[in-house]
């Protein structure tokens, strides 16, 4: 079988960290690009030299420039400024729709056939950037941070039980921003509502944890922002496409008449395959979870407005 061709454009700590996890879990080659000098060619041999200790194949390689990425199966955009304590998501707009810009055309010229995995802050917004630059059909331009806020939203969930992570399903929807939409009402443990372990007080609680979950951690790192649990959450939505799971996720995915709203990407269930993102999952919200979407919705369009591409 042919292995995969992974790129990842941004060799900092999410591009690095996804590179290492795809790499321990053999789901193709991967080449790390970065503007930055011997960086990525440091992480991609340090990478491949513990390949035989940990008794994977990969090929790894670093650069700085496109032509290794030539017809990449999938392209993972990381390249970006992360935030600093006091920022929002929302402040890196300019510095990164500028970066997402000029990485989307060269993925566009090299690989014209890969699917966009977008990563880089404000997140809705960068994808639609990404989605513009490259011309590339919704199937194949689609955004990491559902899984990511919904990770962590099991992860405060099976800590507070202490159950197994494996145990919590739950899930995250809308813009990946301080108004993200955690769906406590479709939580489950072992598939017992959550309702069924905590009160509704814990739970919004717990919720509002979650919310705040990447700027908890930009708290404590002062210098940047998480990578461990983004990068997991990027290798999963990896996987479910190399292996064509037909996985539903919930990923920032182009809406075209879905949940009442089009040319827009935000946090939905979709579903993942070898084409990428296959469908869109609509689900029933209630009147508040409807009014909360729409508010996303809206303050994702603002930011479209104020990208100049
Ligand atoms: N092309 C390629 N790489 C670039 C470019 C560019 N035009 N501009 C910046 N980079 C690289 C930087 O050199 C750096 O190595 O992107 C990398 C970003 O890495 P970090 O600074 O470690 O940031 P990281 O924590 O990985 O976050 C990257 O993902 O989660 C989001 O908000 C986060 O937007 C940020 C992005």
């Amino acid at each position: 079988m042919k292995r995969s061709k992974i790129s990842i454009i941004g060799a900092g700590n999410v591009g690095a960290t996804c590179a290492h996890l795809l790499a321990l879990k053999e789901l193709g080659d991967i080449v790390l690009v970065d503007i930055n000098e011997g960086i990525p060619q440091g992480k991609a041999l340090d990478m491949a030299e513990s390949t035989p200790v940990e008794a994977v194949d990969a090929r790894i390689t670093g650069t700085n420039g496109y032509e290794e990425t030539k017809d990449s199966d999938i392209v993972v955009i990381t390249a970006g400024v992360p935030r600093k304590p006091g920022m929002s998501r929302d402040d890196l707009l300019k510095i990164n729709s500028n970066i997402v810009k000029d990485v989307s055309e060269k993925v566009k010229e090299h690989c014209p056939g890969a699917i966009l995995i977008v990563v880089s802050n404000p997140l809705d917004a960068m994808v639609y950037v990404a989605s513009q630059v490259s011309g590339f059909p919704k199937e194949r331009v689609i955004g990491m941070a559902g899984v990511l806020d919904s990770t962590r939203f099991a992860h405060f969930i099976a800590s507070e039980l202490n159950v197994s992570a494996e145990n919590v399903s739950a899930m995250v929807l809308g813009g990946h921003g301080d108004q993200m939409i955690p769906l406590a009402r479709y939580a489950n443990v072992a598939g017992i509502p959550l309702s069924h372990f905590l009160d509704e007080k814990r739970i919004e609680e717990i919720v509002q944890r979650a919310r705040d979950g990447g700027a908890e951690i930009v708290g404590l790192l002062k210098t940047g922002s998480a990578y461990y649990a983004p990068g997991s959450s990027v290798v999963q939505m990896v996987e479910a496409i190399v292996k064509d799971k037909k996985r539903i996720l919930p990923c920032a995915a182009y809406l075209d008449g879905e949940y009442g709203e089009s040319g827009v990407f935000i946090g939905v269930p979709a579903k993942l395959g070898k084409s990428g993102m296959e469908e869109v999952i609509e689900i029933d919200l209630n009147d508040s979870e409807k009014e909360a979407f729409k508010k996303n919705v809206a303050h994702v369009r603002s930011l479209m407005e104020k990208i100049e591409l």
